[in-house]
């Protein structure tokens, strides 16, 4: 049988986290070791309930989950409330019933885990800021440096931002950790904000079928109601535009992806207009090497199936 590829995921659990937590908890090709839990969204304490619900939810196996770092390295903490809900999963009062946080922390964790294998063996996704990554960086290069590739949601890809015209929120929430990652120097692939988008939104249908899958397909749409309400208002009809999970199948299933090219990347750290927004030098103008693969499109029909074999939709 073939050897189930290993995984770490980092994510600062909101609504959308969740459907990607569920789709690779439920990927039978990976091995998720542990996930992580950052401040983003929610602040990481809320977000480790939240994965723990999750993880009941799904209904295959347990990782454990530890609690990372509970503010940005520089920045004071925003959040995504407003989007995601008070408690990330649009205030339903969705808790785990069993599951508890494990004892330990992330960061120290993710290191652990790279120091005991093999160069390229593990893989990092992270859904959320950057902030346990880039500090298991400053800390730990040499574990980190044994990661197979590290893919990211986050940029605006090669469009625009989504908390400012130029900045997507996982960068914007933490820029200086964002610095760190793109330039450590391992692979990195980073799905942007612009690959979550237009034809790869859920739509009625998508969710429909969703909700009549059973209860786990169910949960997964409405933990997104704060956002569906949001987005009734800024699209006029029932849609949700699932920035994770589309990060999550490109990472898992790479027929998803449409458009992933390499470039150089450079994260503006200016506390300016422009804080947090991602330079893609597409035109190559530094004439640095690329730095990061920047999936920008994915292909809607095969990423919706993917979604919706994992669920069991
Ligand atoms: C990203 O920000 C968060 O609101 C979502 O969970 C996603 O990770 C989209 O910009
Ligand atoms: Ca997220």
């Amino acid at each position: 049988m073939e050897l189930r590829k290993k995984l770490i995921i980092d994510t600062d659990c909101g609504s959308d986290d969740a459907m990607a937590i569920a789709m690779a908890l439920r990927d039978p090709r990976y091995e998720i070791l542990c996930f992580t839990t950052v401040t983003g969204n929610v602040d990481a304490r809320q977000a480790a309930q939240n994965t723990l619900f999750t993880i009941e939810e799904a209904g295959s196996y347990e990782p454990p989950v530890y609690l990372g770092c509970e503010t940005p390295l520089l920045v004071p903490f925003v959040g995504a409330m407003e989007t995601h809900g008070q408690d990330g999963m649009g205030d339903m009062g969705l808790v785990p019933k069993r599951l508890k946080v494990s004892e330990g922390n992330g960061v120290l964790k993710i290191a652990e885990l790279l120091r005991e294998s093999e160069p390229g063996e593990i893989d990092i996704i992270t859904l959320g800021t950057l902030t346990n990554i880039a500090l298991a960086m400053r800390l730990f290069p040499d574990e980190m440096r044994k990661v197979g590739r590290i893919v990211m949601m986050g940029t605006a890809g090669l469009g625009t931002g989504n908390v400012t015209p130029v900045a997507e929120f996982n960068i914007w929430q933490d820029a200086e950790a964002a610095k760190i990652v793109f330039e450590f120097g391992v692979p990195l692939m980073a799905v942007g904000w612009d690959a979550c988008i237009d034809d790869a939104m859920l739509e009625q249908e998508d969710l429909d079928r969703l909700i009549s899958s059973g209860p786990l397909g169910k949960v997964m749409v409405e933990c997104n109601r704060v956002l569906m309400s949001l987005n009734r208002e800024r699209f006029g009809r029932d849609c949700l535009d699932m920035a994770d999970p589309a990060a999550m199948a490109a990472a898992l299933c790479p027929e998803c992806i449409a458009e992933c090219d390499d470039y150089y990347c450079e994260v503006e750290t200016a506390h300016g207009i422009a804080y947090g927004g991602v330079l893609v030098d597409y035109y190559h103008f530094s004439g640095k090497p690329a730095n990061c693969a920047v999936c920008s499109r994915l292909n809607p029909s095969v990423y919706k199936d993917y979604i919706f074999r994992t669920l069991g939709a």
